[in-house]
């Protein structure tokens, strides 16, 4: 198997030691993740994509974070059966991944588990969809390794139905869909997801100005990744149009 991309703990370990230096030698208090802090997801800058190859940060985080590492679940705070899945490391230490038989493993069976409550997310979300599943089982086969790629950034056609909704729907439907939506919001059609743009509310959050909630969720969590805020952006300027 022939990866291009490169495994990215060394900038992690480095932004660790910088934020453990910090607070140790400065004696002030560390805000880590407050409105305006958080970072871009920059990860897979400059490295192509493989179409063989499975890309934690790209494909299988932001399933992982609208599904299940939610308040209630899988977040750092409720933790549901000790299982954390909102990063790399806790994935990899909480998320009961078996290597040596990764059709085995329980963060892959409990998608598929045919009653809905145990199944994962249980109802009243629905099941994730066959070809996120595929993928995670993808992942989990080639190592599930914490890979990263840049996927380019095409804004010439940017229309709803091919640039936005896909977007909203890997990394804000697990979250803002069903009956009981994140805050309140759905963003599950159009309209729903037009009436943020009016109310400001979509562009706040995302670009996390103050007086929104900063998104994804929770605070602290990195910022879209820059293309994704772009192509809203040029939606939103053409006049947020159903196209
Ligand atoms: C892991 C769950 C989760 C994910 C993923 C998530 N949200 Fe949220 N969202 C929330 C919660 C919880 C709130 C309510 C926060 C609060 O009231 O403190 C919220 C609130 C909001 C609001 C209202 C903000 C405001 O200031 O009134 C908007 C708009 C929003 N989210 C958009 C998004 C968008 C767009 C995405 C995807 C890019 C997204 N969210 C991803 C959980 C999530």
């Amino acid at each position: 198997m022939q990866h291009t991309a490169t495994i990215i703990s060394g900038p992690a370990i480095v932004l660790l030691a910088l934020l453990v230096c910090t607070s140790a030698c400065k004696r002030e208090p560390v805000y880590i993740g407050s409105p305006g802090a958080a970072p871009e997801d920059t990860s897979g800058y400059g490295i192509p994509c493989n179409p063989d190859s499975v890309y934690f940060n790209q494909q299988i985080l932001p399933i992982l974070t609208s599904n299940c590492a939610m308040p209630g679940c899988h977040d750092q705070q409720s933790h549901k059966e000790g299982v954390i899945l909102d990063n790399y490391t806790n994935i990899r230490n909480t998320g009961k991944i078996n290597l040596s038989s990764p059709a085995n493993s329980k963060m892959y069976r409990v998608l598929n588990d045919s009653d809905p409550n145990d199944r994962m997310p249980p109802a009243p979300a629905a099941p994730l969809p066959l070809d996120q599943r595929a993928l995670i089982l993808k992942w989990i086969q080639q190592g599930a390794l914490n890979l990263s790629c840049d996927p380019g950034c095409d804004t010439s056609n940017v229309a709803f139905s091919t640039g936005i909704m896909p977007l909203i729907s890997l990394r804000c439907q697990g979250c803002h869909s069903g009956t009981n939506p994140s805050g309140g919001v759905s963003l599950a059609n159009y309209s729903q997801v037009k009436a943020t743009v009016t109310s400001g509310t979509l562009v706040g959050s995302i670009n996390h100005k103050a007086g929104y909630k900063p998104m994804p969720y929770p605070a602290g969590s990195a910022k879209l990744p820059y293309c994704d805020i772009r192509k809203i952006q040029i939606w939103i300027d053409k006049g947020a149009p159903n196209d």
